[in-house]
């Protein structure tokens, strides 16, 4: 189960009467929501509106699986990309482990860090994963260039074997390029951008690589479909996206995300990117100048107790903060009593899950005794269906939002043209405006 607690979400209120104010406004929502709901599934036909992730957890994983059986082979897999197409696979290998391969993910393109993981690879039992919708992008081509000088280099013609294309069916120019060396390749759907890419290849095959179940991801993000589908009353992807919304509308413009688990530690940094590049808009769908989109902050429990939450509970009333928590651990430690240490007796005999929950049960209520919102999405359990489940209820939350925010949270024209600025100042064809421009502001790289 996923289930949500929204009875901290009144900062106003505490005390018996707490959750009073948000059944009511839940209630003056429900026919805006309940129109957004019908405008997402009207739209879900038309591959513009990049709806095709709400389609991705019903898709047969055979394939993947099948690939990654013969690819056992493999003991590391670099997978090389950036943003929407490794943060997903990188937070859920973080959390799930697996007993395949060990996966190393090449993102940004400083020189010493990937210097030094080539050279702890062993290139005749690594397989290289490059993913890339687009098939262009600097940093996920520059890191491929890299790998393929170093298969071949090792490897002479058997460096086919090593690698894997994800990417666009067409566009790019990865595609042509696996094609006329006849690599392995999957395809990412059109009409699924990166950041809802996750329960694509995009994800799912590094994560099959690394042994993940992945039938049980599906199985789990079916789950956040069928609860996005129904009344508002029982939509749990619709009423957080409305107290997200309510929060921003409030002042509470920053929206954190903080899971207790260092398991899901890389989590936030998926979320960030989900609702940053979604929600962070110049312009509405009619074309009006509006500038929002709530900041996406990660923070991890109980760590981050002793840092950023002293700010969350005394700094300024400007965030609502979501937890995320787990109802059972898999394994759990019992703490021993010992001799000398009786001022710890209060731990002795109690198991350390027990203790991170009475954390997270006492920074939630912290944060609302000062008037703090804040409401937690319980999970039975940290595994694959349950974070399946999560993953697909936050893209959903993310589309809800991009309603009730009125923009399009498909598109991510300030990243586009970051890529073009970079294009341009290293003297790709075609970006000459570009580079003009960044010639007379003196910009060099
Ligand atoms: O969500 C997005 O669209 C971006 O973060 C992209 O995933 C990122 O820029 C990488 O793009 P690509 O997969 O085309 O290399």
């Amino acid at each position: 189960m996923l289930q949500v607690d929204f009875a901290n979400i009144d900062s106003s209120r505490v005390g018996p009467d707490r959750g009073v104010e948000w059944e009511r406004e839940l209630a003056a929502a429900t026919p805006r929501l309940r129109e957004a709901r019908e405008a997402l599934e009207a739209r879900r036909g038309d591959p513009e509106a990049m709806l095709g992730w709400i389609r991705l957890p019903e898709a047969d994983p055979a394939p993947l699986l099948d690939y990654a059986a013969a690819a056992s082979w493999a003991r590391d897999v670099l997978v090389l990309g950036i943003g929407g197409s490794a943060l997903g696979a990188r937070a859920l290998a973080a959390a799930l482990g697996g007993a395949g391969a060990r996966l190393h993910f090449v993102d940004n393109v400083e020189p010493e860090p990937v210097a030094a993981l080539f050279d702890g690879l062993d290139p005749r039992t690594t397989l290289v994963n490059v993913i890339s919708k687009s098939g262009t992008t600097a940093e996920t081509m520059a890191a491929f260039l890299l790998a393929l000088d170093w298969l071949r280099r090792a490897l002479g013609d058997d460096w086919k074997r090593h690698v894997v294309v994800t990417t666009d069916p067409e566009k790019g120019i990865l595609r042509p390029f696996a094609a006329r060396h006849d690599l392995a390749s999957f395809a990412v759907p059109p009409d699924v951008g990166g950041r809802f890419s996750v329960f694509s290849p995009v994800g799912l095959l590094p994560l099959a690589l690394a042994g993940v179940d992945v039938a049980a991801l599906l199985r789990g993000a079916r789950q956040a479909n069928a609860s996005a589908a129904r009344e508002v009353a029982e939509n749990l992807p619709a009423q957080t996206a409305l107290a997200q919304y309510l929060a921003w509308r409030k002042g509470q413009r920053i929206s954190v995300l903080m899971p207790y688990s260092s398991r899901l530690a890389l989590l936030p940094a998926w979320f960030v990117q989900l609702h940053a590049e979604s929600l962070g808009k110049a312009y509405d769908r009619s074309g009006s100048r509006v500038h929002l989109g709530p900041t996406p902050l990660g923070a991890v429990g109980a760590t981050d107790q002793h840092s950023q939450v002293q700010l969350f509970r005394e700094g300024p009333f400007d965030k609502l903060v979501v937890f995320v928590r787990h109802r059972q651990a898999d394994r759990d430690l019992e703490l021993p009593a010992e001799e000398g240490l009786e001022e710890l007796a209060y731990l002795f005999g109690k198991s350390l899950f027990t203790l991170l929950s009475a954390e997270a049960a006492a920074t939630a209520h912290a944060l609302a005794a000062a008037r703090r919102p804040n409401y937690t999405i319980f999970l039975d359990r940290a595994d694959a269906f349950h974070l399946g489940w999560l993953l697909q209820h936050l893209m959903w939350q993310t589309a809800y939002l991009g309603e009730l925010f009125d923009v399009n949270a498909f598109d991510q024209p300030g990243v586009e043209l970051g890529k073009q600025y970079t294009y341009a100042l290293l003297g790709r064809p075609g970006y000459e405006e570009l580079a003009a421009e960044l010639k007379r502001a003196g910009v060099k790289p």
